[in-house]
């Protein structure tokens, strides 16, 4: 009988180079059970749940109101690529050798979202260039992707934090007025976040990533599915098998949203 595994291999058209690469053996894990504790499912013409249900639905509220995120919601690429640039909102500016603006294709279908920027990020200037950047890329490729084609790169925080701690919660409610003008400019037509700071910021949820995978969620209308973040994979190497059925699902997402509705732009 045909596994789970190699159906997902099937569809990834990965053939044996899925089996060479030496990811996990056996059966892909059922994503968790827990509920996450969000507003109801609505639907999106097109896109399910791998279980056939409708998407959830993210809450409609702002992550840094006032005056500044007004400002930035009003932004065009340039004027917001400088406002990172020069961004001391937070006292990350102090530490950061180089704001980490994201890369890509600025009407990309795809946008992944990671957390924030390590020390070769930070170097750089350039999200996932790293180890975790090179698992990513080679993640995308499986999937038939490469970054800047089709793809736009992001994270949370454009800041790297300090010995790669974990982003406070006043750095990220500082800066994801840049990534909420940034998703809006985009308009992309999925959104793969990568990792517990990606999806509890983008859904204001608490809820685990082993319980979000799976299911379609929605962020101001764009389809979201929840993925580990790629630093966390390189930890937990059999959890891999777990992220390309993650891609898996939201390839299949975005060819039947596409198959099934007008182009958005
Ligand atoms: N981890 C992230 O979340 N983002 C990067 O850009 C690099 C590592």
């Amino acid at each position: 009988m045909t596994s789970r595994r190699d159906l997902i291999i099937e569809e990834m058209e990965l053939g044996p180079v899925w089996r060479l690469r030496g990811t996990t053996g056996g059966a892909v894990a059922e994503s968790g059970a827990a509920e996450a504790s969000l507003e109801p499912p609505q639907s999106i013409p097109g896109v399910k749940n791998r279980e056939g249900e409708p998407p959830l639905v993210a809450p409609d509220t702002a992550m840094d109101t006032g005056d500044r995120a007004t400002q930035i919601a009003r932004m065009a690429w340039p004027e917001l690529k400088h406002a990172v640039a020069s961004c001391d909102a937070c006292a990350l500016c102090k530490t950061r050798k180089n704001t980490v603006f994201g890369v890509g294709d600025e009407r990309a279908d795809w946008l992944l979202v990671g957390e924030a920027p390590g020390a070769e990020e930070d170097a750089r200037g350039e999200p996932f260039v790293g180890q975790a950047g090179r698992l990513l890329d080679n993640m995308l490729a499986a999937i038939g992707l490469q970054r800047r084609a089709g793809v736009y790169i992001a994270n949370v925080l454009k800041c790297r934090p300090p010995g790669n701690r974990n982003p406070e919660p006043e750095e990220v409610s500082r800066c994801s007025p840049h990534l909420i003008r940034q998703i809006e400019l985009i308009r992309p037509k999925l959104i793969v976040a990568m990792g517990r700071f990606a999806a509890q910021t983008l859904l204001h949820s608490d809820a685990s990533i082993a319980s979000m995978r799976g299911r379609m969620f929605e962020y101001q209308g764009v389809p979201l599915v929840v993925t580990y973040h790629p630093a966390y994979l390189l930890r937990n190497m059999p959890d891999k098998a777990k992220a390309w059925e993650d891609l898996v699902f939201a390839r299949r997402a975005l060819r039947s949203l596409i198959s099934g509705a007008a182009p958005a732009h």
